[in-house]
């Protein structure tokens, strides 16, 4: 018979005199996260002495491997005229030598896994807890306790009558339906990372991946850069950095220039009727013409750019989407009586950002315009693109603003909503789009110092109403997308 791989190492579970413990750890091994050393005295007091000290016995000495918080607790309750025992349950471990008791010190210190918010959240409700400390829990300072404990209510609210809602936010909504949408969340990314998994090509031509890595809105390829750099020993050109890219199949699509189909899914299922006909004056990649396919609804999208839409086409056909389709040519123009469809649920899109990123050379193109006359263009297209709304339905855009020469904002994002204004829709709804960090860690040190800009890791998603807003129950109904999803299996 072969040896067992894993040997128990516990001797003994004996009382202690736990005020005789001593530390191999120097005093600031761990330090108190805020008021950590109160709530665990408030922990102690309502659930008591729940977990032995662990301990290494070592000539006469009991070295305390695990439980140095609770000790220090113990003894300034004890010192304030709380009776505590003298002597308290310690698990006695084998140890070879100092050494390996430290080794251990750090193995209890060790985290492998965490409690995930929803894990947390379905646990708590599952057994009706009344947990004093959530964030204790989750071990990470930034747990937002207030938001948390919002879920918690909102899930559990049922009023008398009330028909029986499905259990949490994330269950009726994918994600809770807050103003701010954190990308950044690992639910996000491993969402997103389906979608793309489905096969986006965006960014499909040379010039576009070019256009993109050369206006520094991927952060994926400057993670590529930096390798590069490191293998190559000098600073690559980007046309190495783009054949290697493609040479290796890579896709630098994680830059704030795919459009992130998470969010998309969400605007289509939240702000559009079920099956509703979505409009995309600027559609630019493929993302939000496939995600409207995969999810039924049809789409009609405009580019300038034939090379785009063509690039398009290929991979709605490679998805045998039907419904969906992209038309070449200038909005301003194709969007004028002639253009096929009339009558859409739901306007979509991603303008350009003033001249951020330059998407051709034709002068039609929003980017190559000065601001002034940028704005006169696309207040048009708005204007014309609202015009084939139907009554009572939203709108959104999805926009950042940008700096002009002189490093002011343009005060895009108030155009924007003022451009709809007037179009004739209201402001209903503005969402925070939280992006993920990328290279903006890399490029933030250059712009503050030089200039106190701070790092812009949002954008805005601007949601605007046209019609009655008392028709908005009527048209949109509750939403369940838990279940729905098991219906689809999209994803
Ligand atoms: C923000 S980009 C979209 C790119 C982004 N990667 C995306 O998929 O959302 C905006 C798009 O507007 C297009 N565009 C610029 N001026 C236009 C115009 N006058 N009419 C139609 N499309 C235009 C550009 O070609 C570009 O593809």
């Amino acid at each position: 018979m072969s040896q067992p791989v894993i040997n128990s190492r516990i001797i003994k579970l004996e009382p202690i005199n736990w005020k005789e413990l001593q530390f191999i750890q120097q005093e600031d091994f761990k330090e108190w996260l805020p008021n950590g050393d109160k709530k665990l005295i408030e922990s102690l007091l309502k659930y008591q002495f729940a977990d032995p000290f662990k301990v290494w016995h070592h000539n006469g000495i009991n070295y305390c491997l695990d439980g140095r918080h609770r000790f220090l607790d113990l003894k300034s309750v004890s010192e304030n005229g709380h009776e505590v025992p003298d002597m308290l349950p310690a698990t006695f471990i084998d140890c070879k030598d100092m050494k390996e008791a430290a080794e251990l010190v750090l193995v209890y210190s060790s985290a492998y896994a965490k409690i995930t918010q929803q894990g947390l959240l379905d646990f708590v409700k599952n057994f009706d807890l009344d947990f004093p400390d959530m964030q204790a829990i989750m071990n990470i300072p930034e747990f937002d306790d207030i938001a948390f404990q919002g879920l918690l209510n909102e899930s559990s609210g049922i009023e008398p009558g009330e028909k029986i809602i499905p259990s949490s936010l994330k269950d009726s909504f994918i994600f809770p339906p807050f103003s701010i949408l954190d990308t950044r969340s690992g639910t996000w990314q491993e969402r997103k990372r389906k979608w793309i998994e489905l096969g986006f090509n965006s960014q499909e031509t040379r010039e576009d991946v070019e256009l993109i890595a050369k206006s520094g809105q991927s952060s994926g390829i400057y993670e590529l850069k930096n390798k590069m750099r490191d293998m190559l020993q000098r600073e690559p050109t980007w046309d190495e950095i783009i054949d290697y890219a493609k040479k290796k199949g890579m896709h630098i699509y994680e830059g704030a220039s795919i459009f992130d189909p998470v969010l998309c899914e969400l605007s289509y299922r939240w702000f559009c009727p079920l099956g509703g006909k979505i409009l995309d004056p600027f559609a630019g990649g493929s993302v939000r013409g496939i995600v409207a396919g995969v999810l039924g609804y049809p789409y009609a999208g405009i580019d300038l750019r034939k090379e785009q839409v063509e690039a398009n086409r290929k991979q709605a056909s490679i998805l045998s989407l039907e419904n969906v389709d992209w038309f070449t040519g200038d909005s301003n123009e194709v969007l004028n009586s002639e253009f096929p469809t009339d009558g859409f649920d739901f306007v979509y899109s991603c303008p350009p950002y003033a001249d951020l990123e330059k998407y051709s050379d034709d002068p039609k193109d929003l980017s190559n315009m000065d601001y002034d006359q940028f704005k006169e263009v696309y207040f048009s297209i708005i204007k014309k693109a609202v015009a084939k709304l139907k009554e009572d339905r939203f709108a959104c855009f999805v926009v950042g603003d940008v700096r002009d020469k002189n490093g002011f904002y343009y005060n895009f994002v108030s155009d924007t909503i003022q451009a709809f204004k007037d179009a004739g829709m209201e402001l209903y709804n503005e969402i925070i789009l939280v992006n993920v960090v990328g290279s903006l860690a890399i490029r933030v040190r250059r712009q503050f110092n030089g200039g106190r800009k701070v790092g812009k890791m949002h954008q805005n998603v601007l949601v605007f109403y046209k019609g009655d807003p008392k028709k908005i129950k009527e048209n949109y109904p509750e939403l369940n997308l838990g279940e729905l999803e098991e219906t689809l299996e999209v994803i």
